[in-house]
């Protein structure tokens, strides 16, 4: 069942450009956006969005899309903190479940609390029979097929991907997206599959870094943006399978404290694409070189010419609208845990310590 692949993590990374592919295609169609008519953004006053692990890293990037897309105050947390902390809900407002599995016991606690608070509970779902697709109001697939890996990979990208369109769809129904950009955003959506199996392609060079990563003790991933929650993924993913410790950090917080980690055995692994922040990241990659850090510039062509001289490593992604950057940098930052636990030897597929589904809190 692994195809020919030597993990299904492996299998699942290269499944990615298809079942984004059917995602998109199950929810768009001819320059429009088909969600369940009683989800109206309109005049809602805010979204809570709610989960766990990397699927909490998919909240953060998307609320980056809810409020630039949409102006729509949107608030993530982790459901652990969330059940417990007593957070007052806005009436007028959503809750929204990202989940994998559907059966984590946290993120299905945090469901429960919210239920009679706001006017809608929405989850996001891989498995359309589980508990929390079943305790929600609506409860839209992501359509990823049977993620076997306990590290997620395809489920992220196709959560993006699902929240990236309800983030859109936001943004129509707001105004602040007409009919022409909103077929405009949809065509470069159709379009990412193939900048995908671009970066798929990518994966010999990657592999080559991980080789070298994986003789780190510490690494740091570095993004700002909507490439913030994908340094932490990035981490995430790499200490989860190779037992390497990594943390992720927003670039701007790099000089708060965590540049007194840099020395010449830390692999930083920068995550920027040549967009309006460029040139501020770039700043803090140099702060990073001055140290003797061992840079990792993941980047497109234009960032590759124009920060590459210098860095360890640097890895070049196809172009890519800056707003689908976050879904196309996932695919070598998982390419690159995955290879790094490869050459370490761990078992990718059921890493120490974890479990698929955490049905306990
Ligand atoms: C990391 C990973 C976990 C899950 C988390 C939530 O690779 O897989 O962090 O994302 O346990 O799981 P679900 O999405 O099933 O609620």
């Amino acid at each position: 069942e692994k195809a020919g692949y030597k993990h299904f993590m492996a299998k699942e990374i290269a499944e990615q450009p298809i079942v984004l592919a059917d995602a998109i295609k199950y929810y768009c169609g001819g320059g429009r956006i088909n969600l369940p008519e009683d989800l109206e953004f309109g005049a809602l006053d805010r979204l809570t969005l709610v989960a766990c692990g990397t699927a909490s890293y998919a909240c953060m990037t998307a609320k980056y899309w809810f409020e630039s897309l949409a102006g729509l105050p949107c608030e993530v947390d982790i459901a652990s903190e969330f059940r417990y902390r007593e957070p007052p809900m806005p009436e007028n407002s959503y809750a929204m479940f990202v989940s994998q599995s559907g059966e984590t016991a946290d993120t299905l606690a945090a469901l429960r609390y919210a239920r009679g608070k706001v006017s809608k509970i929405v989850s996001i779902v891989n498995v359309p029979s589980s508990s929390i697709a079943r305790e929600s109001d609506i409860a839209l697939p992501i359509l990823a097929g049977v993620e076997v890996g306990v590290a997620s990979t395809k489920a992220f990208t196709c959560q993006l991907a699902v929240l990236l369109l309800l983030a859109l769809k936001a943004g129509h129904a707001r105004r602040r997206i007409d009919d022409d950009s909103l077929a405009a955003h949809l065509k470069s959506l159709a379009a990412l599959p193939g900048l995908m199996n671009q970066a798929l392609g990518r994966e010999p060079s990657i592999a080559v870094m991980a080789a070298a990563v994986a003789e780190a003790q510490d690494v740091l991933f570095l993004g700002r943006g909507s490439m913030f929650p994908l340094a932490l993924e990035g981490a995430l993913k790499l200490k989860e399978i190779s037992y390497i410790h990594a943390e992720g950090y927003a670039s701007g917080e790099l000089k708060h404290g965590p540049i007194a980690l840099i020395d010449k055995n830390v692999p930083v692994v920068v995550l920027a694409p040549r967009d309006a922040l460029f040139d501020k990241t770039v700043s803090n990659m140099q702060e990073v070189m001055a140290r003797h850090g061992k840079v990792i510039l993941i980047t497109d062509p234009k960032g590759a010419e124009e920060a590459g001289l210098g860095t360890w490593k640097t890895l070049t992604l196809p172009d890519v609208p800056a707003l689908l950057a976050p879904i196309l940098y996932a695919l070598p930052a998982q390419l690159l845990a995955y290879h790094a636990a490869v050459a370490k030897g761990t078992d990718v597929d059921q890493p120490r310590n974890l479990a698929k589904s955490v049905t306990v809190e």
